[in-house]
């Protein structure tokens, strides 16, 4: 139930009947007894920068930005974060009273806050870490790492040319690595991150052998169907302290719902299960 002073959030994308958002969301509206709700709200590309507006004129608190929408959103906003700045993309927009829009970008956020919550006394990345994949999502990792004390990314993608543009484009301590030496580059680094969608349901899992890599260091996949990847578990088994990649996508909701709706909302496994799963709020 919410009322007429009911504050409102969506997920805007093309197309957006795939996203989590609004199992994340609704669950947590629930859970904090807010009057508020959060919907879906397609938003073709060419519409997209005048629907941005719309939502102003329409008195939402804000909203998330998905594929193909978050360069757009980045161009479309009044004011932008130093993360969106940094990425180049938003997908967090926060609607102030006067109508202005902020555009956030907290993937790297979620990515880190995954990290803090999964391993109990994580502080940052003390050493090299080893990034797969030159995506949208390895940008996003690549500048949280480095934020996060990195010391060097080793970077390796199967197009070579993605990932010198990508180095290119971050700039800072990132070694480009052609992908036949991915094995190789494991020898030392203290984390490795696959951000491709290798070992995803229905796909191939990512081809690396991990060997060189010391059992100490921690694995991380930003894939979270199935929850536990192929990488993952051959990491597990062993001994290498792993992160699944669930974590990333609820962590990444937090700052969003708390501009809107006020509250710092909490990541659970009753959380987890609502939103992997098909059941009612
Ligand atoms: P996103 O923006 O969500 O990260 P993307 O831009 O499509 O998605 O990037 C997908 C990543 O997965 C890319 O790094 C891609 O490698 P290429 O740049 O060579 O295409 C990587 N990827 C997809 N399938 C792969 C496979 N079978 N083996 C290795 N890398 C793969």
């Amino acid at each position: 139930m919410i009322t007429a002073r009911a504050r409102i959030a969506g997920i805007t994308g093309w197309p957006v009947e795939h996203s989590r958002s609004p199992r994340l969301h609704g669950f947590w509206l629930r859970r904090y007894g807010i009057d508020g709700a959060y919907i879906p709200l397609p938003l073709r590309p060419e519409d997209a920068e005048d629907g941005y507006r719309m939502l102003a004129k329409l008195g939402f608190a804000g909203c998330n930005v998905t594929a193909p929408n978050k360069e757009i959103a980045f161009r479309a906003v009044d004011i932008r974060t130093p993360a969106a700045d940094r990425m180049g993309a938003v997908n967090t927009i926060f609607i102030g009273t006067d109508g202005q829009l902020t555009g956030d970008n907290t993937d790297g956020f979620g990515f880190v806050e995954n990290l803090r919550h999964s391993l109990p006394g994580w502080q940052s990345v003390d050493g090299p870490a080893v990034v797969v994949g030159a995506g949208g999502a390895a940008r996003a990792i690549v500048i949280a790492l480095l934020d996060a004390g990195a010391t060097e990314i080793r970077l390796v993608n199967r197009t070579l040319g993605r990932t010198e543009a990508l180095a290119e484009h971050i700039g800072g301590p990132i070694s480009v690595v052609p992908w036949k030496q991915r094995a190789d580059v494991l020898a030392g680094a203290k984390l490795l991150v696959n951000t491709t969608s290798c070992g995803m349901t229905g796909k191939e899992p990512l081809d690396l052998d991990i060997s060189a890599l010391a059992t100490s260091a921690v694995v991380s996949d930003i894939v979270y169907s199935p929850l536990v990847t192929p990488l993952l578990e051959k990491a597990r088994a062993r001994g290498n302290p792993i992160v699944q990649g669930v974590g990333m996508l609820l962590h990444q909701g937090r700052p969003g719902f708390k501009g809107w709706f006020g509250v710092d909302a909490e990541v659970d496994e009753e959380l987890t299960a609502f939103v992997l799963g098909s059941g009612e709020v």
